[in-house]
């Protein structure tokens, strides 16, 4: 049976650093509330002018070039992203546009801080169904753009970036021990849509708008949506917690990434942070914790990889994968 392998990441961070400290005198906050709060102690800040195209290209590029193939090998490019350059056309044609690529078909996909897991399980469909046969799938984000810069609940958690991997077709035997992507679940509840929103866009009021969240209400619904993609994977293939090398969740709390682990039975140094460095990159979080523990030895081949998220909409899902 056809599987979806990862057969190579990137990533990118604009090099501006924001600190906790540098919101002192912008909004009533401290570094001690933010880090006991959220875990977070700094954030990458897009340049004036630096846009998610621009993320989400450098990404691209550093994935093409660790999967070692060229533009000419790619048939799809999936970005998910909330923050495109423009209404339209997609950021992903810009992207595919800059790479020269002169073939195939890119489309954005818009599934909030779910975004990766969404555009990730898109690509393993296509590829699994034989439509296309190596797909580069990226989450860039420039939510600084977006935020209420006011508004001390919000403005402290978001930072920008981008991740990006390319996505093959191999062959495999159809059971839990093949490389690739083994299982996805995609959930969504449009009930919740108020809880995490940004209020303005091309349809209502004409603006982009900024973004709002009931944080409480979203901490509070995380830890049990996470829960349940992820108990869907372990049904689907028979594997659990002990099965697991790495878990890299969507990167929003380390108190949210903790209770997970905790609920799930995950242990500590099983987990990969990045939260800490670069805040909440909503749809770039995954693929950036994940290039990160490529890149320093930490994820080894054979090694079995748990994906998750939870985010607006509200949306959430896992992908399970051996990488
Ligand atoms: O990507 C997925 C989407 N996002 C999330 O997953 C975020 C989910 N939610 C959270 O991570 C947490 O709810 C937050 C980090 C947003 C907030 O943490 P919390 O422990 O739920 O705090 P809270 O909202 O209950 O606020 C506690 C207090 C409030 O003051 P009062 O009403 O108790 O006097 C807030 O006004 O902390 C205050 N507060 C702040 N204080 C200093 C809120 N933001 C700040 C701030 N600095 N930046």
């Amino acid at each position: 049976m056809i599987r979806s392998a990862i057969i190579g990441c990137g990533s990118y961070s604009p090099e501006k650093v924001m600190k906790n400290a540098d919101f002192e005198g912008i909004v009533d906050t401290s570094d001690e509330w933010i880090v006991q709060r959220t875990g977070i102690h700094q954030r990458h800040i897009a340049a004036e002018g630096e846009t998610t195209a621009d993320l989400g290209e450098k990404a691209a590029r550093a994935a093409l070039k660790d999967a070692g193939i060229g533009v000419d090998q790619l048939d799809m490019i999936i970005l998910a992203t909330s923050t495109p350059d423009h209404t339209f056309p997609a950021t992903a044609v810009e992207i595919q546009d800059r790479l020269d690529m002169r073939h195939g078909a890119a489309f954005d996909s818009q599934a909030v801080c779910s975004g990766f897991i969404f555009a990730l399980t898109t690509a393993d469909q296509y590829i699994r169904t034989g439509y296309a046969k190596t797909i580069l799938v990226i989450g860039a984000e420039t939510f600084s753009r977006i935020l209420d810069w006011t508004d001390r609940t919000t403005c402290v958690l978001f930072g920008d970036g981008a991740g990006a991997v390319v996505v093959s077709a191999i062959e495999g035997e159809g059971t839990s021990a093949d490389r690739g992507i083994l299982t996805s679940h995609l959930r969504s509840d449009g009930a919740h849509k108020d809880k995490l929103y940004v209020d303005g866009g091309p349809s209502s009021t004409g603006t982009v708008g900024h973004l709002r969240m009931e944080g409480r209400e979203v901490f509070r619904h995380a830890v049990g949506m996470i829960t349940d993609v992820i108990e869907a994977a372990y049904a689907a293939t028979g594997m659990t917690s002990e099965d697991i090398d790495w878990f890299i969740p969507h990167q929003a709390n380390k108190r949210i990434i903790d209770a997970s682990a905790r609920k799930l039975d995950i242990a500590p140094e099983k987990v990969v942070i990045t939260v800490d460095r670069h805040g909440n990159t909503s749809a770039a979080s995954i693929p950036l914790a994940l290039c990160e523990a490529v890149r320093d030895g930490r994820v080894k081949r054979g090694d079995v990889l748990l994906l998750e998220a939870m985010g607006g909409g509200f949306t959430w899902g896992s992908v399970l994968l051996r990488w």
